[in-house]
């Protein structure tokens, strides 16, 4: 908790004392178990059940089956030496129409699981929307109808007042740019839309049930919180000084990720880019009087979660989109470049231009192609790589000043990563999916020594 936490200042390792230390995962992503106990379906059911929409037809019907393993996957945190996890709370589970009656089950399953982790001396960061939007509220409209907004927060109050006494950090949103642009713009993610028009909508209503939501958790909790949203920003750069592709530049990052920042630290949207979103379609009153101060009140953190470098260019034959460079150098298994030093240098680009009280990594991880050894093990060395120099890009942003006093690998396990289904494996623990076996990887072996001595160990293998 933020009251607990004295110092910004590095310890001997780099690290901040108390520094959290955990990994991160996502309900739809590894609990499986969709219509256990009164779940209602989400619109990643319904997505993952649409023929065609995801690799090799693969579904998270069982995914990870965490829903029934979660005290096994605990001890695991727990044997590596981690002090905080980052999890996801399946709106569905809570809320089976997205609103209305209350699904007591669902409540007990978080609870136990919060339990779980205080018991094991691990401090819980819950997520409330990873991407898991209530089937009912997705058919009147989902994100383009404002009264999802409405729904979201009071599901967030009622999280609030039922798991407050024992949460303190609450992330609203996971990534809003991902739910705009590939759930409604390319269609590649739930719930599937391909229509440019709904962008504006689809950010500013999200946004709106962030703010809407800061405001139920701290109106419902208990006790004070540490509570803010997750965007995944990635380092973006122009192919060249030419004008066109320095113009491109900036209008991928303002429709990725400018647009949300501008409006949670300066109660705007970028202008250009509000004047290009409306030229396709957005509504004229969909920016209502108060609004912008509902998403722009303060908050405790945020959360970043980075991955990669984006290089950007101008259109090719006259179009106006710009382009992203296909990447080379060293690339992980989703084609990402590895460039770690992207990671310090947008800590730093947040914490100075727009001063957020305290910053968590709430994402950073690859997938390579692992393999489980006949004696169990699964050596990654390229994992363990990728780790160290984001740990590392991390303390070098500590060091030059930004207050970042966490950091979560994605992910725990290896699991259901979206459309492309179970190939991308980005756990530091190998699941083998055909005994849902557990395996540590040697990556998981690293992160238990660097925990262990608050990253004074980066060098350990
Ligand atoms: C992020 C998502 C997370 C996972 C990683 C690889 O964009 O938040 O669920 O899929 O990417």
């Amino acid at each position: 908790m933020s009251d607990a936490r004295a110092t910004h200042g590095a310890g001997a390792s780099g690290f901040p004392p108390g520094f959290y230390w955990g990994t991160a995962t996502a309900a739809y992503q590894i609990e499986g178990a969709p219509r256990a106990d009164g779940k209602g379906e989400s619109i990643w059911d319904h997505f993952t059940h649409t023929p065609g929409k995801i690799a090799r037809g693969e579904t998270g019907d069982v995914a990870d089956d965490h829903y029934h393993r979660w005290q096994d996957d605990l001890d695991l945190m727990q044997r590596l030496n981690l002090n905080a996890y980052r999890f996801s709370i399946s709106w569905p589970r809570i809320f089976p129409d997205g609103y209305g009656s209350l699904n007591e089950a669902g409540l007990d399953f978080y609870s136990r699981l919060i339990d779980g982790m205080l018991a094991r001396g691990i401090e819980p960061f819950a997520t409330l929307y990873h991407w898991d939007l209530p089937q009912p509220l997705q058919d009147k409209g989902g994100w383009t109808n404002r009264d999802t907004a409405k729904a979201f927060a009071d599901y967030a109050g009622v999280m609030a007042r039922r798991f407050g006494d024992r949460v303190g950090h609450w992330i609203t949103l996971n990534e809003p740019c991902v739910t705009t642009v590939l759930g409604h713009v390319t269609g590649e993610m739930a719930p599937g839309e391909k229509n440019p028009a709904l962008i504006l909508p689809v950010a500013h209503h999200q946004l709106l049930a962030h703010g809407l939501a800061i405001q139920a958790i701290r109106a419902e909790s208990p006790r004070p919180t540490d509570a803010g949203i997750t965007l995944n920003l990635a380092y973006i750069e122009p192919a060249s000084d030419r004008e066109e592709d320095v113009a491109a530049a900036k209008l991928f990052s303002g429709a990725w990720q400018d647009i949300y920042l501008e409006a949670l630290y300066r109660q705007r949207y970028p202008e250009e880019i509000e004047t290009i979103l409306r030229m396709l379609g957005a509504p004229d009153d969909l920016i209502q009087p108060d609004d912008m101060a509902t998403i722009a009140a303060p908050t405790d953190f945020i959360g970043i979660n980075y991955y990669s470098r984006n290089i950007v260019r101008a259109g090719q034959n006259g179009s106006l989109l710009p382009e992203v460079v296909p990447a080379s150098g060293a690339l992980t298994v989703m084609g990402w470049e590895v460039y770690p030093q992207g990671l310090r240098d947008l800590l730093l680009h947040v914490h100075q231009t727009y001063k957020p009280p305290r910053i968590y990594v709430t994402e950073n991880g690859a997938a390579y192609p692992d393999t489980l050894a006949p004696d169990g093990a699964v050596h990654d060395p390229d994992r363990t790589r990728y780790l160290r120099l984001h740990f590392d890009a991390t303390r070098e942003a500590i060091a030059a000043g930004a207050p970042v006093e966490g950091f979560f690998v994605w992910s725990l396990l290896d699991n259901f990563e979206w459309a492309h289904g179970f190939e991308p494996r980005f756990g530091v623990i190998y699941v083998d999916y055909a005994t849902l076996d557990r395996h540590i990887k040697d990556s998981g072996r690293f992160l238990a020594k660097v925990a262990a001595t608050n990253g004074a160990r980066l060098d350990a293998e």
